[in-house]
């Protein structure tokens, strides 16, 4: 590849690296910087983090945690049966806690997973789930075992692996001839339009375009067929392929291309206006909860999240501007949040009206969570598109 930097988000530690006091001292970090790949224009980390830092048996981001995306992946199985034989063989590639599975047939249904706690999971639900990162090699052992696929799914998934050559002509291996591959990651349209830089982390090494994507793809004899743009996790593209030799692309595939020319995503220009809106984010949010701070009021953050890692290590932001924030997940409650160290707390009993200001951590799931919380009589703090108060 042939990078050029054009942001620097500085030290960063794993993003869903929750730890307990006592390890304090040995937590990683790394210097999260990315650039522009000038022949495949693919947005990617000019470091890699290795995966085995992150993806183990302490993971602790479970996709189900949300009605939003328990709902999302029901549609999608929908949607997708519609393009589908009547039994098709169904293959997930980073299955997590099954929340997609759940939609499918467990005697047609395998999954790929790599944090064994999560492949235990699906495992104990009847789904048989090969504990391990996607390879040439497992592909191969997959097809051996099972047959080929009809449908290959995986969502927020691929753009975490950083060798996506390996992780394509593997799937091209292991599809039937017009077998589908379908995946969904965020889209680097709307992170460059809505300024959410937090979508970079050591788990995001790629924020796709259909751009890079099509180019990436077709060289391990692949094609895209349709794009959708969907509201999840920000904005994202469910991205379909299809096996080069038997792909008939719709309207939307050029739509998409055509409005990455329009808004530059080919031109190194747009990446450093996006580092300089950056930058002037992380002064306004830190200049505003300071604000909040300095008046007396309570703030905390709603959401542990893996974007909220970004934000609060690259700004600074520790436990003096934010008192803790709340999260649903048990894996994470109890923990500190990884690099700056703010305490992780079960909502029940810590959102209340009480609190003054709360960061949206999961601004993502901002509508989710302001149905949940009608009753709040405080404020909540974004910083997407820019930051403020709402
Ligand atoms: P998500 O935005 O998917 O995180 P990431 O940036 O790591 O991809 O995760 C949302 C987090 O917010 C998850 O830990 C669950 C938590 N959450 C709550 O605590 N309460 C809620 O009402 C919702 C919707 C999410």
């Amino acid at each position: 590849m042939n990078k050029k930097e054009f942001l620097n988000l500085g030290k960063q530690p794993i993003a869903n690296g929750f730890l307990t006091e006592g390890n304090f001292n040995s937590e990683f970090f790394y210097d999260l910087s990315v650039g522009l790949d000038e022949d495949t224009k693919l947005v990617t980390h000019m470091d890699y983090v290795k995966p085995e830092l992150m993806f183990n048996d302490t993971y602790a981001y479970r996709g189900s945690m949300s009605k939003t995306m328990r709902d999302h992946f029901s549609e999608t199985s929908e949607l997708l049966r519609k393009h589908l034989s009547d039994k098709p063989r169904v293959l997930e590639i980073g299955s997590n806690d099954g929340v997609f599975l759940k939609n499918w047939d467990k005697d047609t249904t395998i999954a790929v997973e790599p944090c064994s706690n999560f492949a235990k999971e699906t495992n104990d639900l009847g789904y048989l789930t090969y504990d391990g990162f996607w390879t040439k090699q497992l592909s191969e052992t997959i097809v051996e075992e099972n047959g080929w696929m009809d449908l290959i799914f995986a969502a927020n998934c691929i753009c975490h692996i950083p060798d996506l050559d390996q992780t394509f002509a593997a799937i091209e291996n292991t599809l039937t001839d017009h077998g589908f591959f379908v995946f969904e990651d965020p889209s680097l349209v709307k992170m460059i339009n809505e300024n959410s830089y937090d979508q970079i982390y050591d788990e995001h090494p790629h924020i796709f375009s259909i751009t890079a994507l099509k180019t990436i793809l077709e060289r391990n004899g692949l094609t895209i067929v349709r794009v959708d743009n969907t509201p999840v996790h920000g904005g994202s593209n469910r991205i379909w392929v299809q096996r080069t030799m038997f792909a008939k692309p719709d309207e939307s595939v050029e739509n998409n291309l055509t409005h990455e020319r329009i808004i530059g995503l080919d031109d190194p220009y747009t990446f450093e206006r996006f580092a300089n809106k950056v930058s002037d984010s992380k002064t306004d949010l830190v200049r505003l909860l300071s604000r909040c701070v300095d008046s007396g009021k309570k703030v905390i953050s709603y959401g542990a999240t893996s974007k909220s890692t970004t934000v609060f290590n690259y700004c600074g932001i520790g436990p003096d501007l934010i008192q803790y924030i709340t999260d649903t997940t048990p894996e994470k409650q109890n923990k500190f949040s990884p690099g700056v160290h703010i305490p992780i707390v079960k909502p029940e009993g810590n959102f209340d009206n009480s609190v003054d200001f709360a960061f949206l951590g999961a601004w993502n799931f901002a509508q989710e969570i302001r149905n949940k919380e009608s009753e709040y009589t405080g404020k909540f703090i974004t910083h997407v598109p820019v930051v403020r108060i709402v």
